[in-house]
């Protein structure tokens, strides 16, 4: 068991369950579509099969089951492109014995953990389950306030992430190979840090590669460099984890647009600098044949993050030669993040690699701090093991 898990209270703890109501505190933050009638819809609904086995878990051993989530991020109280409406009937087509609350979000004291707001949620129930990993890396009410109330558990889905997720750091197989990617730099930093101490090797695409290659001098033209997190990147190469960077580069030409369906401007792919003006936007074929072989060769793989605009079909071939060798490989393969898990689910590949992460921010978080809000706050359960 990863430290992550020791002292977590699991469902086992929470004793005799008939007749009793429980709150599950679920992520079922998932993205929306408009069907052609105009209604919102579900477009993937794997966030809420994830956590069908702790549901049926506990309708079998005779609970009430109320599930709470959050949807995106709404402006107030009912705005109405986050109702939970669409959510509640995709819940109702796979486990119709769980009822699903109103968006957490909808009250201004999920947010802002307000303390009043947490009694309100709880008031009537005789357990908690948090089986919201994809949330769990905030100290929102509902995450953190009901395990100082009811007797706590985390649901099979959250400890089967922090398992998975947080053992990476705990003797993985080697050799281990981490890929990430994805545009922000300044969220992977700590990921790079923590991951590249335990890693044989950190492969680093995406817009977030450049301003690593920045701070090596080299010319990345227009492409997005986070100029405040240079120094950082530089300590990174310096230290004694070995990150690879791409060497070659697919860059669209100066001032031309890109993103779905874009078909204006230039492409090339370059060796080396890019020219001023020019905005790298996926790595080359020569390094996506580099990282392709050292995810082939791995043991255990992680990858978090697309290499390109993948998005843009001129900038998905990087991100594409990386699903395919994750989903080729024979290593123990995990991948995080909500932009990874579509790429493979656009390549068909989403059941060729061990385990799919419902979380995106939760996941970083757990590999840069080995802990999340939630399990220190379910630590803190009046039923946790380590409390009894
Ligand atoms: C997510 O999708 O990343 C989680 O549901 C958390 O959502 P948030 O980033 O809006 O807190
Ligand atoms: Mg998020």
């Amino acid at each position: 068991m990863p430290p992550a898990l020791r002292g977590v209270p699991l469902l086992d703890d929470l004793g005799d369950l008939d007749g009793r109501h429980v709150l599950v505190r679920v992520d079922f933050n998932v993205p929306l579509e408009r069907t052609a009638a105009g209604e919102w819809a579900v477009a993937d609904d794997f966030r809420i099969r994830s956590t069908v086995p702790t549901l049926r878990a506990l309708l079998d051993r005779g609970a009430t089951v109320v599930c709470c989530s959050h949807l995106g991020r709404p402006s107030g109280p009912g705005d109405p492109h986050w109702q939970m409406a669409p959510v509640r009937d995709a819940l109702a087509a796979i486990c119709p014995e769980a009822e699903l609350m109103e968006n957490l979000r909808f009250e201004p004291g999920e947010s802002a953990n307000d303390p009043a707001f947490v009694d309100r949620l709880v008031d009537g129930f005789d357990a908690y389950v948090n089986d919201a990993f994809g949330a769990s890396h905030r100290a929102h009410a509902s995450i953190v306030g009901p395990p100082e109330r009811l007797p706590s558990a985390a649901g099979l889905r959250l400890a089967r992430e922090v398992e998975v997720i947080a053992g990476l750091l705990d003797e993985p197989k080697r050799p281990f190979v981490a890929v990430l990617g994805g545009a922000k730099v300044a969220d992977k930093l700590g990921v790079v840090a923590s991951v590249g101490r335990i890693a044989d090797a950190v492969l680093i695409g995406g817009a977030m590669a450049f301003t690593f290659l920045a701070s090596q001098g080299r010319g990345v033209g227009a492409s997005l460099v986070d100029q405040s997190r240079i120094d950082d990147c530089w300590a990174l190469l310096g230290g004694a984890s070995r990150v690879v960077l791409p060497t070659d580069i697919v860059a669209l030409s100066p001032g031309a647009a890109f993103g779905p369906g874009c078909i204006e401007g230039d492409v090339k792919c370059f060796e080396g600098d890019l020219p001023d003006g020019w905005v790298g936007l996926d790595i080359g074929e020569t390094s996506a044949a580099v990282f392709s072989r050292l995810v082939s060769d791995a043991a255990t793989v992680l990858w978090n993050g697309p290499m390109g605009a993948f998005e843009d079909d001129r900038f998905a071939s990087g991100t594409d030669a990386v699903a395919h060798a994750v989903a080729k490989s024979s290593s123990f393969s995990v991948v995080g993040g909500g932009d990874s898990a579509l790429a493979l689910e656009r390549s068909g590949l989403s059941s060729e690699v061990s385990f799919v992460s419902t979380g995106g921010g939760a996941t970083l978080k757990l590999l840069e701090h080995g802990d999340l809000p939630a399990l220190v706050a379910l630590r803190g359960a009046s039923n946790a093991p380590s409390r009894l």
